[in-house]
């Protein structure tokens, strides 16, 4: 299969390119389309052939259930069979945007979209031209993130087509994704209602709609993170062994230098992937092994601006893991807001490797 790239407008999609991208899913075809989250790989959601292509394109087990997008809240009676009040409520205060909602499937949508399950996890993106791709389509659209299985989430086309080359027939280009992390998952099927991954709409906000929210998911111990079915433990997994460390940013920092020295000094040539402010903080007592090519430093946003960190953190963690590192290092931004997300996402890609180093007095 040959795989075409054709840019499309983020803002306003053109219409034509939007009829080509359609014209593939309506045929049992497969799609990369940005949202405002990561980038998806779409097929028609009710056509259980295309959705297979999906799984064999990932090389995702089959025991992972995908994502459907619909067009608006309107459509949800399409896809689920029952809607309880408070996914209403969080569908209305959220949608379009990144939140995806588990909720009691409906007999239209073929079980391999579910992995089995008699639940569907839903959501309506809010990027134009993921809505322009529904739209056009006309029927609702099943999406994972477009990487290879257990490999990080692409926020760029190109990382799309890095990953899935040949297996995709058509990659729309829109630029890079906004947010950077996907989507929030909230199970609505059970009572009190279960936050099962981090993303974009963060706890705290859910808090707010939904007081006895119960969350499942773990931002720390990605081991314990097996709410959602697919959140395995190995997931996001660069090439080189990643070690998460976490604390008081001192002490992270004095950790970071240690590590890197002694790493250095066995002959490693070690990545770290840090916000901006330990990068920039970290550099001047690592500055001689970096010029040696032994130390490798790479930022993913700034701590002080968490959105900017959640958005550059996977592009960060390809651009390292593309200079060739043989071990990783890496720090987060805190557990607060979209922080749980990124916390989340780097203790996956650590496998469980995670430190935690006392504040510094
Ligand atoms: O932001 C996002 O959510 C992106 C964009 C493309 O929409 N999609 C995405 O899909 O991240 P994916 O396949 O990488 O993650 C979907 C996850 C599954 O791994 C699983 O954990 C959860 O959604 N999921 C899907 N159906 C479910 C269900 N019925 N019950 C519980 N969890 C479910
Ligand atoms: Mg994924």
């Amino acid at each position: 299969m040959t795989t075409r790239v054709r840019t499309v407008d983020a803002a306003r999609p053109e219409a034509e390119v939007m009829a080509d991208a359609a014209a593939i899913i309506r045929r049992g075809g497969l799609v990369a389309f940005p949202t405002e989250t990561v980038y998806g790989l779409g097929a028609a959601a009710l056509d259980a052939e295309a959705v297979q292509r999906i799984f064999d394109a990932k090389g995702r087990p089959s025991t992972d259930p995908l994502i459907v997008h619909i067009a608006g809240v309107d459509h949800l009676a399409t896809v689920a069979r029952e809607v309880p009040p408070v996914a209403l409520t969080l569908a209305q205060h959220y949608w379009p945007g990144p939140l995806t909602l588990v909720l009691p499937k409906h007999a239209v949508v073929p079980l391999v979209v579910t992995a089995g399950r008699d639940t569907v996890a839903v959501r309506v993106p809010a990027h134009p031209v993921a809505r322009a791709l529904i739209e056009a389509c006309g029927v609702p659209i099943a999406a994972p993130s477009a990487n290879r299985f257990s490999r990080p989430s692409p926020t760029t086309a190109a990382h799309v087509v890095d990953e899935l080359q040949g297996r995709v027939d058509l990659v729309l280009d829109a630029g890079p994704a906004t947010i950077g992390v996907e989507s929030t998952i909230v199970d609505c099927s059970v009572s009190p209602p279960r936050l099962l991954r981090h993303g974009g709409v963060t706890r705290e906000q859910l808090l707010d709609d939904v007081p006895d929210l119960l969350v499942v998911a773990r931002s720390g111990d990605a081991r314990e993170s097996q709410a959602a079915p697919g959140q395995l433990l190995r997931h996001y997994a660069p090439s080189a062994p990643l070690t998460l460390v976490v604390g008081g940013e001192t002490a992270v920092r004095t950790r970071l230098v240690d590590e890197a020295r002694r790493l250095a000094a066995t002959g490693e040539r070690v990545g770290i992937l840090a916000p901006e402010e330990d990068v920039l903080a970290v550099t001047p007592p690592l500055t001689a092994l970096a010029a040696s090519g032994r130390v490798l430093l790479q930022a993913y946003g700034r701590r002080a601006e968490p959105a900017s960190a959640a958005r550059d953190l996977f592009a960060a963690l390809r651009a390292l893991d593309a200079r060739g590192p043989t071990v990783l290092l890496a720090s987060g931004i805190g557990d607060e807001g979209i922080g749980a997300a990124v916390r989340d996402r780097l203790s996956r890609a650590a496998e469980g490797r995670v430190v935690v180093v006392t504040p510094a007095c």
